[in-house]
């Protein structure tokens, strides 16, 4: 089974609609409805649901005014992505600050971190249009960097800024460690 924790408009997806893909997202006013709306900090799923993740989290903050970008329909991009009209969502207003969208980015890895299973991959999507990817991968205190594309295609990346996809796997998470550890000393 695979997630899309934040689907937005699905615009990044050819396969739109792929019935093994769960798509989520908070944003009730997007055109194309995700299978189900919830906040990715706390999802309805079970500990180690996911074979596959992707997380393309909003990469900017604060900004209200462009809720929506919608593609000129004769562009090279709309073409070449076959969005036709629909509208492509980024969330750029879902947090007023620096901190906030970086307190969201920390616990939903921690919560991506639950739901996957242990052998499973996560694929996170940034743009370093405001913060650097070493600063966001920072937050992923919990997970290990197996590979890093530098995404070049001027159809998937910000002017200048650079995008990356980033694949990572779980670390075993050190406070189930030091439990053990505790219950060993007990005895
Ligand atoms: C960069 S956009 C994703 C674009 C999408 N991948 C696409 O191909 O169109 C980020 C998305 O994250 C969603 N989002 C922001 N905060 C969220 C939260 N707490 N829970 C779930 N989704 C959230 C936004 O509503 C927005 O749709």
């Amino acid at each position: 089974m695979i997630l899309d924790a934040t689907a937005g408009n699905r615009t990044m997806w050819r396969t739109k609609n792929d019935p093994r893909i769960i798509y989520i997202d908070i944003e009730r006013r997007l055109e194309i409805k995700p299978t189900i709306f919830a906040d990715s900090r706390q999802m309805p799923f079970k500990d180690k649901t996911f074979d596959t993740i992707f997380f393309d989290p909003p990469h900017i903050w604060n900004d209200r005014g462009s809720y929506y970008i919608y593609p000129d329909a004769k562009s090279f991009q709309a073409k070449w992505q076959g969005y036709g009209k629909i509208p492509r969502y980024y969330g750029g207003d879902k947090y007023l600050t620096k901190s906030q969208l970086i307190g969201y980015i920390y616990l939903t890895a921690k919560e991506l971190h639950r739901i996957l299973k242990d052998d499973g991959l996560l694929w996170l999507k940034w743009n370093e249009t405001k913060i650097s990817i070493e600063r966001i991968l920072a937050l992923f205190e919990d997970w290990i960097e197996l590979l890093r594309i530098y995404v070049k295609s001027p159809t998937q990346t910000a002017g200048k800024h650079q995008t990356y996809w980033i694949c990572l796997a779980k670390k075993p998470l050190k406070h189930k460690q030091s439990t053990l550890s505790t219950f060993n000393l007990n005895h």
